[in-house]
């Protein structure tokens, strides 16, 4: 009986480890990825996405929770009758490269670099980060230069974000802080509603808040390109 009991005991000190073994342990939703600082070496190990389809298509992968926080945020949005979709979330070091590269050849290396990140420094890479687009009277209007033609809808998105987490990233103003120009249409999920009002409030980067700021050169890093 002993013998048996010890087994028992045994199965389930072997299963526990097992199950804790397989949990994922919990991401840095506050992880600061910007032109200083690249994706953590260790953040594919612990990072998990669901992958899902745009009305265009595109399957869109996003951090599990963000997506969660995300759905609500589109609920919400949709009592105000406003409509937004994911044009990307997490992108892969090769998938920011293709970005790169077709935007450096549509719009040039100006545009590019105020726009898009150099592979290995998007905040994309976590897939806590977020571009919506916008169906306006049934019409999807994704591309940067059409989304940025609705401002008050921009408002009215922006305004809800906190509610469910999220923030805001590149304010229109802060472009020496963050690096990058205005865009309404990227948000990045932070999980903390009350970090995410706070922020809004005052009105500050992600850098900020965090208290790092930026060395004086804010020049992407070339390393990579
Ligand atoms: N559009 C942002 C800056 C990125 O490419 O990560
Ligand atoms: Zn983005």
């Amino acid at each position: 009986m002993k013998r048996i009991i010890c087994i028992i005991m045994t199965l389930f000190i072997v299963m526990g480890i097992a199950a804790g073994c397989s949990q994922k342990q919990d991401i840095d939703y506050l992880v600061l990825v910007n032109k200083e600082n690249r994706l953590p070496d260790d953040w594919e190990d612990k990072l998990q996405t669901v992958t899902v389809k745009n009305s265009l298509g595109d399957d869109v992968e996003v951090e599990k929770e963000a997506y969660a926080a995300y759905l609500k945020l589109k609920a919400d949005l949709e009592k105000e009758d406003i409509h937004v979709d994911l044009d990307s979330a997490r992108r892969s070091v090769a998938a920011q490269q293709d970005i790169w590269d077709r935007f450096m050849e549509k719009y040039g290396e100006e545009y590019t670099r105020t726009y898009v990140a150099v592979p290995g420094y998007s905040e994309h890479h976590t897939g806590l980060a977020l571009d919506l687009y916008l169906n306006i009277n049934g019409v999807d209007v994704y591309l940067n230069e059409d989304m940025v033609e609705y401002p008050e809808i921009w408002a009215r998105i922006h305004e809800k974000l906190a509610d469910h987490g999220f923030i805001l990233r590149y304010l229109e103003g802060k472009e020496a802080i963050t690096g990058y120009g205005y865009e309404p249409w990227h948000i990045r999920y932070i999980r903390s509603a009350d970090t995410a009002r706070e922020i809004r409030t005052r009105g500050i980067t992600l850098e900020e808040y965090l208290n790092k700021l930026p060395a004086t050169d804010v020049a992407p890093p070339r390393d990579s390109e």
